[in-house]
């Protein structure tokens, strides 16, 4: 944790894995707590941003190549970090992101084979260095993600992402799992299959010790 600024917690997963889900629940234990927490999303969280996840999620865009795709998640991402999160850490909130870098890792990096050079080059242009204080790894097998995104039946504008090969799938849950394993301290993996209430609790767990020792 960098001295004199919030909190910084992300979450990560799987397509289906519940991860929004269990950051809203975050949010609101935290703003019941009294303390100031920021939500925000990637590909997405400002204005520009929204209008980057529009191009990312559209189902017509089958011709996106891997390379302007993950360009495009860091444009994205380099316009969160300047206008939304390093301020908010200055100010001294808590800010928890559905998704950040390790998703470009996992799904670029990984699922589309860009390999891991490219995406720790443009992070370091895009974060100034931000990285995470924590992040939560929503874990779901490969059965549970498919069925839960029929089931939420997305738009024909979001599902561009869904209709990828099983495959695909599979190789973002392996680097997941690898990258939770090589760096133990920032990443606490906890298993999306559960109820909702006990993936909460769950959360909390990893994240009060942290929320404890800020001084805001
Ligand atoms: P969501 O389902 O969590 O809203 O995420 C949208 C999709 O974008 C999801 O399939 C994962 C994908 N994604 C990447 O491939 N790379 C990234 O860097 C990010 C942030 C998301």
């Amino acid at each position: 944790m960098t001295e004199g600024r919030g909190l910084f917690i992300t979450f990560e997963g799987g397509d289906g894995s519940g991860k929004s889900t269990q950051m809203r629940l975050l949010a609101e234990r935290l703003r019941r707590e009294g303390r100031q927490a920021i939500e925000t999303v990637e590909p997405g969280g400002t204005r520009i941003g929204d209008q980057i996840r529009r191009i990312l999620l559209d189902s017509r865009n089958q011709d996106l190549r891997a390379t302007p795709e993950l360009l495009l998640y860091f444009a994205s991402r380099a316009q969160n970090v300047e206008e939304l999160i390093l301020p908010a850490l200055e100010r001294g909130a808590i800010v928890l992101s559905d998704r950040f870098t390790d998703s470009s890792m996992a799904y670029q990096g990984y699922g589309r084979g860009l390999g891991d050079e490219a995406v720790l080059a443009l992070d370091r242009i895009a974060c100034h260095g931000l990285e995470p204080d924590l992040t939560l790894l929503i874990d779901i097998d490969h059965e549970t993600s498919i069925g839960r995104a029929r089931a939420r039946q997305l738009s024909p504008s979001e599902t561009r992402m869904d209709e990828q090969a099983a495959e695909f799938h599979a190789r973002v849950r392996q680097a997941y799992l690898k990258m939770a394993e090589r760096e133990p301290r920032r990443f606490r993996t906890i298993d999306g299959q559960a109820d909702p209430e006990t993936v909460a609790l769950a959360v909390w767990e990893a994240v009060n010790p942290l929320v404890s020792r800020l001084h805001v």
